[in-house]
């Protein structure tokens, strides 16, 4: 018989707003550790060894729930009803038009003001046939988000024994037609240095979307051919940021389309050669998020890893969801959810060292 190495463990973090914030987590027989928070349902932390041993956090974290919110950047956080951006915050869906609340001038960005990142949410330790998971749970309420109808959301984390942390958010829609195109805003930096520029990353993508000013999707893709998108093969990050230094964004922000032909080998894989560690990330969606923290500052910017400070290239999130705003746009993919039904989504991040 095989035997079970997960463990798992909740200890208190802290308040947020006269409430009581529990940190949960999960861990295995190879020292890797995941835990996340109530607040947010966000990812805290994984800890891994590197080539030597030497055990490290990995995802890019702050040391009070407060610091979350305190600048744009939802470092780790649970995104949803939908991450991305959605034009002049309308909703399209069965031919109507929701107006939902913008969060950035006049668009509606990662699920608006009160999305998933914003809610404390109930937590537990579950028991999966002897297997202990993560489990969130909450109602998300078209009161609360104006989002069409009320959602029954459940978000479960589980770590395998051979160091996959695999992330799953389910919706049930109870009353209405909607959408569900939730991510994890997760910012990796996987080694000891303060930022990414030595990391390699690989994104198995032909094309990327075509903005417009408010970086929102014109329905174009674009080639990667011959340009500094072009991470088909392990590319190193700093060399493709310097490439982007005479862009506004001076590095990436970007949408790119998984191609069609990935059946599980990895939508994308970071790796770091100094610590030896590398993340495989596998989703079944169509589109990846890469922004490589161009924009961060060291203003309200609390972060662990810098003590107390943010700056540029710091980490990479990589978020995997269907292409944003896809009801507007015929070959974005369905992120509808159908009255009744109920969908789940899962993010795959496996880690060698
Ligand atoms: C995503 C967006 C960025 C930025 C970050 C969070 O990566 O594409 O433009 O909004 O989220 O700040």
């Amino acid at each position: 018989m095989l035997t079970n190495t997960i463990s798992a463990n909740v200890t208190y973090f802290g308040d947020y707003n006269g409430q009581k914030i529990d940190k949960l987590s999960l861990s295995n027989g190879n020292n890797v550790t995941v835990s996340a928070l109530s607040f947010g349902a966000t990812l805290y932390e994984i800890i891994s060894p590197d080539k030597q041993g030497k055990l490290s956090n990995i995802v890019l974290n702050y040391p009070n729930a407060a610091d979350y919110l305190q600048n744009p950047f939802y470092v780790s956080m649970a995104i949803g009803r939908t991450g991305g951006r959605i034009k002049n915050a309308e909703l399209e869906l069965n031919h109507k038009t929701y107006k939902l609340e913008a969060n950035e001038g006049t668009t509606t960005l990662h699920g608006g003001p009160h999305g998933f990142n914003t809610h404390i949410w109930d937590s537990q330790i579950i028991d999966e046939a002897g297997i202990p998971a993560i489990q969130f749970h909450r109602l998300q309420r078209h009161s609360e988000d104006q989002f069409p109808g009320d959602i029954d959301v459940t978000i479960t984390y589980r770590l395998t024994e051979d160091n996959t942390v695999k992330i799953e958010l389910a919706a049930t829609a109870l009353n209405e037609d909607t959408v569900f195109n939730p991510t994890y805003h997760t910012y990796f930096n996987l080694g000891d240095s303060d930022t990414i520029l030595d990391h390699e990353l690989m994104v198995d993508a032909d094309t990327h979307l075509a903005f417009d000013a408010n970086k929102l999707p014109t329905g174009e893709f674009i080639d990667v051919d011959n340009s500094p998108f072009d991470f088909r093969k392990p590319t190193s990050l700093g060399k493709a940021i310097e490439a982007m230094q005479n862009t506004k964004e001076k590095g990436f922000d970007d949408i790119f389309k998984i191609n069609e032909t990935n059946q599980g080998q990895g939508i994308a894989v970071l790796s770091d050669p100094n610590s030896g560690r590398s993340v495989t990330i596998n989703s079944d969606r169509n589109g990846l998020v890469v922004f490589t923290a161009n924009s961060f500052t060291h203003d309200h910017m609390n972060l662990t890893k810098t003590n107390g400070l943010g700056m540029p290239y710091e980490g990479v999130a990589l978020e995997a969801q269907n292409l944003p705003d896809a009801t507007r746009f015929n070959d974005f993919g369905d992120i509808v959810l159908p009255k009744g039904d109920t969908v789940a989504h899962e993010i795959d991040y496996h880690i060698t060292f």
